[in-house]
C-alpha cells in the first residue's frame, strides 16, 4: 500500500511541471514566434527587435523558435504553440505558400497570427480577420538599389562602361526563388535603369539563396566565365553582396584602382562596414528594428484580445491587416546615420 502511495506521489511530482508548462502567469500573455531559420543575418536583427520590444512590457513573453528552413518543422512548432494554448503567433513562413494551412489551423484554434517578412498570398490573407502581415514593399528596395547604380553610371560612365558600348553589362545574384523580395528586387532594380534610359545587358544570373558563401561561389563562377565583361553586380541582399566582394577581391578588385560597383539590400552591420571601407557601393535599409517592433506590437494587442489600431501599435495599418515599413537608400553619403 505504502509503495503504491510513494509511486503515486512520485508520479504527481514528475507530472506537475508538464501540466504547468505553457500556462501563463495571471494576466501575462505568451506569444509563439517561429522564424524561418535563425541562421540568417537580417532575420537575426528582426528576432532581436521582437525580443527587445517584448522586454519593454511586463505582461508579455515571446517563445521564439527556429524552423530550421524546413516547412514541416515549422508546422510542428505551430502545432505545439496551439497545443500549449498560446494567445497569439508570429510566423515567418519557410514557404509562403504554406501560410494557408497555418491560417486554417490558427482559425480553428482561435489564435491570431501575424506573418512577417515572407508575405502570404492575398487569398490566404483573406481567410480570416485575425491575420496580419508586417513587411516592406519589395519593389521599393529594387528601385532604390537600381537608383544607386543609375547615379553611379551617370557620374562615372567613362570608367564604368568598360567596353564603351553604351550598355551596362551586369550580373544578378538572386535571393531565394519565389520569395517576393528576390523576385521583385531583381525586376525593379533593372526596371529603374531602363526607366532612366540606360541600356542594359544581363550577362549572368543565379541564386545565392540569401547566403554569403553561396554568393561568393556564384560570383567566382561569373568572374571565371565572364571575366572583364562585368560592369556592375546586383545582389538581392547584403550577405550575397559581401560574398561577391570576397570573390572580386580574390580576382584582384578593390586595389590598384580596380573597382566594381556592387549593391545589396538590408544595411546590415557588416555591409555598413564594407561601405565605409569603400568596397560596397550602396545598399538599402531593410528596417529590422521597426519590422520586429511592429510584429510584436500587433501580436501583443491580439494576444490581449484587442483589435489593433494604427494608434495602439504606433504603425499605420493598411487595408485592415498590413503594416508596411519603408526602405531607405544607403550610400557613403548617409551610411553613418544607420550605424
Ligand atoms: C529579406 C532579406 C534577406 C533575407 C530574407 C529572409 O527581406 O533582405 O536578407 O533575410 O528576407 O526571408
Ligand atoms: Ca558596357
Amino acid at each position: 500500500m505504502r509503495k503504491v502511495f510513494v509511486v503515486l506521489c512520485l508520479a504527481l511530482v514528475i507530472a506537475t511541471p508538464v501540466f504547468a508548462q505553457g500556462k501563463a502567469e495571471a494576466g501575462t500573455v505568451t506569444i509563439g514566434s517561429a522564424i524561418y531559420k535563425f541562421d540568417d543575418t537580417f532575420m537575426t536583427g528582426v528576432k532581436n527587435a521582437i525580443i527587445a520590444a517584448a522586454a519593454e512590457t511586463t505582461d508579455a513573453r515571446v517563445d521564439v523558435v527556429d524552423s530550421m528552413n524546413i516547412q514541416a518543422t515549422q508546422n510542428e512548432k505551430v502545432d505545439l504553440f496551439i497545443t500549449k494554448g498560446l494567445q497569439a503567433m508570429q510566423i515567418n513562413p519557410v514557404d509562403r505558400s504554406a501560410a494557408g494551412v497555418i491560417i486554417d489551423k490558427a482559425k480553428k484554434a482561435d489564435i491570431p497570427v501575424v506573418f512577417f517578412n515572407r508575405e502570404p498570398f492575398a487569398e490566404d490573407m483573406a481567410k480570416w480577420d485575425k491575420i496580419y502581415y508586417v513587411g516592406a514593399k519589395a519593389e521599393e528596395s529594387g528601385t532604390m538599389s537600381g537608383q544607386i547604380i543609375v547615379d553611379y553610371w551617370k557620374a562615372n560612365k567613362a570608367t564604368m562602361d568598360r567596353n564603351g558600348d553604351n550598355v551596362l553589362q551586369y550580373v544578378m545574384l538572386k535571393g531565394e526563388p519565389g520569395h517576393q523580395d528576390a523576385e521583385l528586387r531583381t525586376e525593379y532594380s533593372i526596371k529603374c535603369l531602363t526607366d532612366n534610359g540606360i541600356k542594359v545587358e544581363k550577362i549572368a544570373e543565379d541564386t545565392g539563396m540569401w547566403d554569403r558563401v553561396k554568393g561568393q561561389e556564384k560570383m567566382a563562377a561569373f568572374i571565371a566565365s565572364q571575366g572583364d565583361k562585368i560592369e556592375a553586380v546586383f545582389a538581392n541582399n547584403d550577405d550575397m553582396a559581401l560574398g561577391a566582394i570576397e570573390a572580386l577581391k580574390a580576382a584582384g578588385y578593390f586595389k590598384d584602382g580596380k573597382f566594381m560597383p556592387v549593391v545589396g539590400v538590408d544595411a546590415t552591420a557588416p555591409a555598413l562596414q564594407a561601405l565605409e571601407e569603400g568596397t560596397l557601393l550602396g545598399t538599402v535599409l531593410n528596417d529590422a528594428v521597426n519590422q520586429g517592433r511592429a510584429t510584436f506590437m500587433l501580436s501583443y494587442d491580439l494576444a490581449k484580445g484587442k483589435t489593433p489600431t494604427s494608434a495602439s501599435i504606433g504603425y499605420t495599418i493598411t487595408d485592415g491587416k498590413y503594416v508596411w515599413v519603408p526602405y531607405q537608400q544607403v550610400t557613403k553619403e548617409n551610411y553613418k546615420q544607420f550605424k
